[in-house]
Order: structure tokens, then sequence, then C-alpha cells
């Protein structure tokens, strides 16, 4: 048996519980992890609710990365073997002893990183660097404004795009957000309260770089945020939707595309994770190599067993984290 955060019926976080349940076997092209941390995902509790755009088969448990020991493997796996440390993004069933994990979506972690760190350099660094490097096209030396610099994507595309050699102009709503987005190696801080937002975002991207604007906008937070960093944009530009965390959706101006050559496109990262698994490989072990050269270090803030799931998903939904919250197994 193993110990499992268990959703029998989709509900709020309150009425979710630990459970002792039976260990799952893999399948065919399946590895059973030994699940040594998991990282926690806003996310995470849309799929508890039942508002996720997945909803899993109930009974389930939930939790979307995880790092841990690989303890089996299913018929037809090669690429990993029992013993392996690994990291693995998964749909669901992170917050639980073990986890069956598509051999495929697994990534042997390096000997020196702990399962803290590799649980905390998942989700929001892959869509940070899907964002940048697949979507954006990003080169060295490009100006990226980041939008909700101090929320989990925005944090880990600041670190990234500084390890990768460009410049960080970040987003931010209050001065305690400057200040972490400025400890994880923002260049510029732009406020994105400083109103009418629409003329100010740009005044402010362009005071801060020679008049220019930005190649790249980051954008996790949409609403009246994107328009005005549309028009921040340096001729030639491109914005990546992520997300819309002020609560609306956008729409797009398509003058403003044409008059400047820019584009606008969208990333839902978990198709490359389903489509395109060898990308999303490549991308770790890219990111991997700049953890070992300590260029990118995940901030794990808060690290919590188990049984302090529901405390923690909370600290999530409430914007409460800097960096990550982790689940810890015993
Ligand atoms: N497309 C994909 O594949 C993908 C992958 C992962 C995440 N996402 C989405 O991306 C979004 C961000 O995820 P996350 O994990 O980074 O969330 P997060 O940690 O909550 O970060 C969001 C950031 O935006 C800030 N913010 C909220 N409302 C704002 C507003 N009106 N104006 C300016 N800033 C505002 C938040 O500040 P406070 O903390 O003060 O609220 C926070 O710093 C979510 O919508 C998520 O669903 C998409």
């Amino acid at each position: 048996m193993m110990q499992a955060v268990w959703i029998e019926e989709f509900g709020p976080v309150e009425s979710a519980d630990v459970r002792d349940v039976p260990i799952p076997e893999p399948g065919l092209g399946e590895v059973l992890v030994r699940v040594g941390a998991a990282g926690v995902n806003f996310p995470d509790v849309l799929v508890i609710e039942g508002n996720y755009q997945v909803r899993p088969p109930l009974p389930f448990s939930p939790g979307k990365e995880l790092s841990g020991e690989v303890e089996r493997i299913g018929a037809g796996v090669t690429s990993v073997q029992p013993g392996d440390r690994v990291a693995a993004l998964v749909e669901y069933g992170a917050f639980a002893g073990y986890a069956i994990v598509p051999a495929g979506h697994c990534f042997q972690i390096p000997d020196d990183m702990s399962y803290t760190d590799a649980a905390a350099l998942g989700l929001s660094y892959q869509t940070a660097y899907f964002a940048l490097m697949e979507r954006a096209g990003f080169k060295e030396g490009e100006r990226v404004l980041v939008n909700g610099a101090a929320g989990g994507v925005g944090l880990a595309t600041v670190q990234l795009v500084r390890a990768l050699g460009g410049v960080v102009y970040a987003g931010v709503i209050n001065e305690e957000q400057a200040r972490v987005a400025k400890d994880y190696g923002a260049d510029h801080i732009i406020d994105l309260m400083d109103a009418p937002v629409r003329d100010r975002l740009r005044d402010q991207v362009r005071q801060a770089s020679d008049g220019q604007g930005v190649d790249i906008v980051i954008d996790p937070v949409g609403g009246d945020i994107f328009e005005a960093s549309l028009r921040a944009l340096d001729w030639c530009g491109r914005l990546v939707v992520i997300g819309f965390a002020a609560g609306e959706i956008p729409t797009v101006r398509a003058n403003y595309l044409l008059v400047k050559n820019i584009s606008v496109s969208g990333l839902q990262w978990s198709d490359y994770r389903d489509r395109q698994p060898e990308k999303m490989a490549a991308a770790q072990r890219h990111m991997y190599e700049l953890y070992r050269s300590g260029k990118i270090k995940p901030h794990a803030e808060v690290i919590e067993p188990l049984t302090e799931f529901k405390r923690l998903l909370n600290l999530v939904k409430q914007g409460q984290i800097r960096g990550k919250a982790v689940l810890t197994m015993a």
C-alpha cells in the first residue's frame, strides 16, 4: 500500500484527503516511480475541483510534476532502469508514494541534484523554455518583457532569459514582486500598475531600452496588460500568450501586427509533452546543464510532507508562494 492524496469526487480542496491505497502496476511503456518530491501548481487546484480542461477518471491522485527513483519498469521500456533517479511531468498522479509515468515523460536527473530541486525545475521551467525557444525563437542578446515576473512561470522565464544571454524587463505589480524579480536577475523593473497602463507600459519599456522597445513579450497575465505589451514591442517583435492570471482574455487588434511586423503566438505546453516528448526531454537536458553550471536555480520556498497538501495548495491558490511549493514523501 502507499499514501496518496485521493480524489473520489471532484470538489473543493478541503474535501480531499490522504488515504492508503494500493501501489499501481506499470503497464506497457510505463514506469513505476517511488516519488521523492512533487511540485504544487495552481492547475492542481482546478483538477481537484473538476474545473481543469483534462478531468482524470475517478478516483485519482492529483499532481503534475515529480521526482524520485524508478522502482519497476513495464514491458517495452528501455530508456530507464530500476534505481535510476528521475523527474517526470504527468497529467496527474504525483501526490502519492508511487506514480505511474509514461517512460518517454521521464528524465534522468543529475547525480548532485536533490529531489526537491528536481521537482521544482519542472512545469514552470518547461513552459518558460518552450515559450522562449520554441514559440518566440529567442536569440542571445534579445530584450524580453516578462509579465507576472514574480509568478511561477515568470520567475523561471527571468532566470532562463538571463542564463541564455538576454535582457529582462520584469513586469510586476508591487515593490515586493520587484524585489523578488531583481533577486532572480531582472535587469529592469516595469511597473504594471502605472496608469494608464496602455501608454505607461510602453513609455517605461522605451525609457529603459534607449527608445527601442522589447523583442519578445512573455505574457501569463492577459487583460489590459496584453494590449499594452503589444505596444511595447520593437519592430518584428513576438508576443507569446501563456495564460490569463488577470482573469480577462484579451483580443488581438490586427492593425498592431501589421504596422510593426509583429507576431502573436500561443503556447499550450502539455501538447509538446504529448506530441513531441523528445523535444521536452532535450529542453530538460539543456536546463539541467544550465542548473549544473549554476546559471539557473529553482527555489523551493515551502517544503512540507504530503499530509500538508491542503495548506500548500491554498498558499499557491492565494498567490502567496514566491518560487515553488514542494511536497515530500515519507
Ligand atoms: N500555456 C501553458 O502551457 C501554461 C503552463 C503553465 C501555466 N500556465 C498559465 O499561466 C498563468 C500563470 O501561471 P503561474 O504558475 O506563473 O501563476 P502564478 O505563480 O500565480 O503567477 C501569476 C503572476 O501574475 C501576477 N498577476 C495576477 N494578476 C495580475 C494582474 N492583473 N496584473 C499583473 N500581474 C498580475 C500574479 O501576482 P499575485 O501573485 O500578486 O497575484 C503573479 O505574480 C496561469 O494562468 C496558468 O494557468 C499556462
